[in-house]
């Protein structure tokens, strides 16, 4: 049988990404183009900004992705994208690149859940059958988990009642003087500091039986930590402060993602947990995860870097649908929410 092909655009939030990969889930081609330089100034992801770059971005980076296959689109045999969940400005402008390629050249229009493209990335990865498993996706605008009966049969079990884990990150990164995004620098200077030395609160954790996170208050106890009268504040935070501050925060948002992590396999009663988003590039939650997954014997999937943040090989589960022959109509929608 002959080899499908599938351009894949991926534009949710401030990654313009498009791949060129195959039925057998090989990645023929695959670009990224980050906006990070774009939203650093303003300490966030502004959305109006994020939507005009996706404009300028969208086609190059599609032109690249089909370079790098050694393609053009003549060679394609569907076009899919994420259409939910996302920035709606975002969101629109990859759905609309999707669509008049397949007006040019007839090719069929798939739809790909952003969210259930994270988890996939596992499969991908791995090149192993991960279903059914727990799905964690923690990322800046995302702090779920899934019950996920197959790619894209997923029943929420809970999330974040307030922040992301990765927006606390980015909004601590900042009230310590970091650059943006927060997580990586957090992260880095997490790694200098001594994680023992500051206990900060892990909200929810002991609400047992709950499968909820909170990080609003854990970024507010950040902050009294750093405007502490007794830490005599009228100098800057010492460098060795600031990684203590940093490695406290991120082992408390790991122990909150471990711990729920658990119980929700637990409460499911499956044996697999695959991770994705952003926060999955972290190299404490990696190492702790991968402790769990020791003690309480589960199987436990989390891609490299590259498909952790957001990108379009993902976009891959599109052959799923394919399959299913599940196409869409050229008025697909968006939705920028999380709902189904
Ligand atoms: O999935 P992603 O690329 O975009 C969406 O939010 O959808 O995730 C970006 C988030 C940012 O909040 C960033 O600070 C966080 O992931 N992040 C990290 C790390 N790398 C990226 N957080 C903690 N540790 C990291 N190493
Ligand atoms: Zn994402």
């Amino acid at each position: 049988s002959t080899v499908l092909r599938l351009l894949t655009i991926e534009s949710t939030c401030d990654e313009t990404a498009a791949a060129v990969v195959t039925d057998g889930l090989e990645t023929l081609g695959a670009v990224v183009a980050s906006q990070t330089d774009l939203h650093e100034r303003f300490g966030g992801v502004v959305p109006e900004i994020a939507s005009r770059a996706h404009v300028e971005r969208i086609l190059p980076v599609v032109d690249e992705a089909l370079r790098q296959a050694g393609l053009t689109l003549a060679d394609l045999d569907a076009i899919a994208v994420a259409n939910r969940p996302g920035l709606v400005g975002s969101l629109l402008v990859g759905v609309a690149a999707a669509k008049a390629l397949c007006v040019a050249t007839g090719l069929p229009l798939i739809a790909v859940n952003h969210l259930q493209a994270h988890v996939y990335a596992c499969k991908i990865a791995s090149g192993e059958e991960v279903f059914p498993c727990v799905g964690l996706i923690v990322s800046g605008g995302h702090t779920n988990l899934y019950r996920c009966d197959g790619p894209t049969d997923f029943t929420p079990l809970g999330g974040t009642i307030d922040d992301a884990a990765g927006e606390a990150f980015d909004k601590v990164g900042a009230m310590l003087g970091l650059p943006f995004p927060g997580g990586p620098a957090v992260s880095k200077a997490a790694a200098q500091g001594d994680r023992n030395a500051i206990r900060f609160p892990r909200p929810l954790l002991d609400d047992s039986g709950r499968l909820a996170f909170s990080f609003s208050g854990l970024k507010t106890a950040v902050r009294y930590r750093i405007e502490s009268p007794d830490a005599e504040r009228d100098t800057p935070l010492s460098e060795a402060e600031r990684n203590d501050i940093a490695a406290g925060f991120e082992e408390a948002v790991v122990d909150c993602l471990v711990g729920k992590s658990e119980l929700a396999l637990r409460q499911a009663g499956f044996d697999t947990l695959c991770v994705g988003g952003g926060v999955a590039a972290n190299g404490r939650l990696r190492e702790r995860l991968g402790e769990s997954a020791e003690k309480h014997g589960y199987r436990l999937y989390i891609p490299p870097m590259s498909l952790c943040t957001d990108n379009a090989v993902m976009g891959a589960i599109a052959v799923e649908r394919f399959r299913a022959g599940k196409f869409e109509s050229l008025d697909l929608d968006v939705h920028p929410g999380l709902e189904r």
